[in-house]
């Protein structure tokens, strides 16, 4: 009797337990196996560096200088203008009596080493003196124009020229940053009313 239900028990084991066993410890195993088959994504790709040749050295590195002046010329001086327009408008037309307009009539300081200093020292440090323009008074003063850096400041009269003042995208004329870098450090910072002095050589016609 005893024995009997000792056998009945070993073969309900045999029958369902064991296979249980069987399939469930197959599955852990494999499922490990699993696990450890995808711990290799941290596998490093061996790294190959390619043999440099003498001759691409130096196009490797002049092409690094011209990506770098290619970011410069790529500020915006239409942002840049946002600045200006509360004062000057967006058209540039100014606000008579108030803000002159910075439309149709600054083409020609771009031909003179007067003008094209003036035009740099009054973006970057404002300017303040009693200007006729058109037959209209305009006495007031132009704050200095904070955060201007040379490649905005040249941006922005680039923009000024093409927009307002009619002159060619690809003049040569037009202002490059080193060119706002020299006039700054050889001006050193001005005060508007010093730079208001300089207009009287800037332009040809008004004053
Ligand atoms: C807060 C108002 C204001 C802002 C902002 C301003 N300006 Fe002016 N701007 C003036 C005033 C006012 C004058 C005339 C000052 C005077 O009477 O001496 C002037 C004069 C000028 C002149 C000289 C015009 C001439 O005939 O001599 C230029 C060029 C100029 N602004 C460009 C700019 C540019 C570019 C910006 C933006 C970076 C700018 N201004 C931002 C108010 C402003």
């Amino acid at each position: 009797m005893g024995n009997n239900l000792i056998n009945f028990a070993y073969n309900k084991f045999a029958r369902y337990v064991k296979p249980a066993l069987v399939i469930g410890v197959g599955l852990l195993l494999s499922s490990c196996g699993e696990t450890e088959v995808k711990k290799p994504v941290k596998f490093i790709p061996e790294i190959q560096v390619p043999e440099i040749k003498a001759s691409e050295q130096i196009p490797t590195k002049s092409k690094k200088i011209v990506q770098i002046s290619e970011f410069l010329a790529t500020v915006d001086g239409g942002k840049v203008y946002k600045k200006c327009q509360a004062c000057h408008v967006k058209t540039g037309e100014g606000v008579p009596g108030a803000f002159p307009p910075l439309t149709g009539r600054l083409a020609s300081l771009l031909k003179s080493k007067h003008g094209r200093e003036y035009l740099a020292l009054v973006v970057m440090n404002g300017v303040r003196g009693e200007m006729n323009i058109d037959g209209i008074r305009y006495i007031g003063t132009m704050p200095r124009q904070g955060g201007m850096t040379p490649e905005k400041t040249a941006a922005v009269l680039n923009y000024i020229m093409t927009e307002f003042n009619g002159v060619a995208t690809d003049d040569t004329d037009l202002f490059k940053t080193d060119e706002i870098v020299k006039i700054s450090t050889d001006n050193g910072r001005m005060t508007a009313q010093n730079i208001f002095k300089k207009r009287a050589t800037a332009f040809v016609k008004e004053q």
